[in-house]
């Protein structure tokens, strides 16, 4: 157990902030294992707008904790509006410090902010009355992370995720978790760890190395990888998950789905395909499956496989 600000985490196996994955009902499905979970992150203008897609982005509820708002943004007048906000229902902030996309970075957001730790400061004062949290990668030079991690810490972050790939990489490229063990020498926050985590056993290995193991593409379409990955750090052992646990996933996430109203049918569908991988026929499965056109078509159609 460890604490992020006055926060307890009680289990340091996180679930990645994603887009377009990690809605109210993703998460449900695997807050039973996880210790911590996001939003994906949501543009600060944008929720400021109060949009009604955004606000399905937002949404969470009593069984969605611990939660982290992950944001992105660097306009510090917009920041000043988010902290008059009443964000109570979420745990912490987390600043989105890693995004390599230029829609992001051309706002001077996201993996542009590590080139200007000031500014990371600047945001965190203005939110002085939240916890708050950084998610970064390794910068645009490995050697310089460690200064960057550093300056993050001064700057009043409470804990510091570390996605071990440098700003300009893909996620092909191995990610390098000697990095992220440099990071946690250097600061006196937890650090959690990120990039490639695929078992209970890279979670172990990671837990070895900082705090907490944050798991993103290896959940998609499959929450209950984290059910094995506490298997495993209880056990030693994990069991494969059959394709029918995973449908079974995804009925429920189609229930959840429709209870919450957060997801629109183009959205279900890209998810979808996530947990049918693996079926006998799975290409024309997967054919199938996308020309559906509604919520009923698409219970109809996972109800026969
Ligand atoms: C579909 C997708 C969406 C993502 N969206 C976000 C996001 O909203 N915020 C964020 O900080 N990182 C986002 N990421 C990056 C992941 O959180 C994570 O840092 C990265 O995928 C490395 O972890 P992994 O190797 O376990 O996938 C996204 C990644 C994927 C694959």
């Amino acid at each position: 157990m460890f604490k992020i600000g006055n926060l307890r985490i009680r289990n340091p196996v996180f679930l990645a902030p994603m887009i377009d994955v990690t809605d109210l009902a993703y998460r449900q499905l695997c807050r039973k294992y996880v210790g911590m979970a996001y939003t994906e992150m949501i543009y600060i203008s944008a929720i400021l707008h109060e949009n009604p897609k955004t606000k399905k982005l937002m949404m969470t509820n009593s069984n969605d904790k611990p939660i982290g708002l992950q944001v992105t943004g660097n306009n510090a007048e917009e920041f000043k509006e988010l902290a008059k906000m009443n964000l109570k229902d979420y745990d912490l902030i987390d600043i989105n410090c890693g995004c390599p996309s230029l829609r992001i970075t051309g706002n001077e957001a996201g993996s542009y902010l590590l080139k200007n730790p000031g500014k990371i400061k600047e945001m965190i004062e203005i939110l002085d009355n939240k916890i708050v949290t950084a998610k970064i990668r390794l910068g645009f030079k490995k050697n310089n992370v460690m200064k960057i991690a550093k300056e993050i810490e001064k700057a009043g972050t409470s804990a510091l995720t570390v996605h071990a790939r440098l700003a300009n990489q893909g996620s092909s490229v191995k990610a390098d978790w000697k990095w992220i063990k440099k990071v946690k020498r250097e600061v006196g926050i937890p650090v959690i760890g990120n990039g490639d985590i695929k078992s209970g056993e890279d979670v172990d290995k990671m837990l070895d190395i900082c705090d907490g193991a944050m798991v993103a593409r290896a959940a998609i379409g499959n929450p209950l990888i984290f059910r094995e990955i506490q298997r495993y750090l209880k056990t030693g052992k994990e069991n494969k998950i059959t394709k029918e646990e995973k449908l079974n996933e995804f009925k429920k996430y189609l229930e959840l789905a429709k209870d919450y109203d957060v997801a629109d049918i183009n959205w279900i569908k890209r998810l979808g395909v996530e947990f049918l991988k693996g079926f006998k026929g799975a290409a024309k499965l997967r054919e199938g499956f996308m020309l559906l056109k509604t919520y009923r078509e698409i219970k109809d159609f996972v109800g026969k496989i």
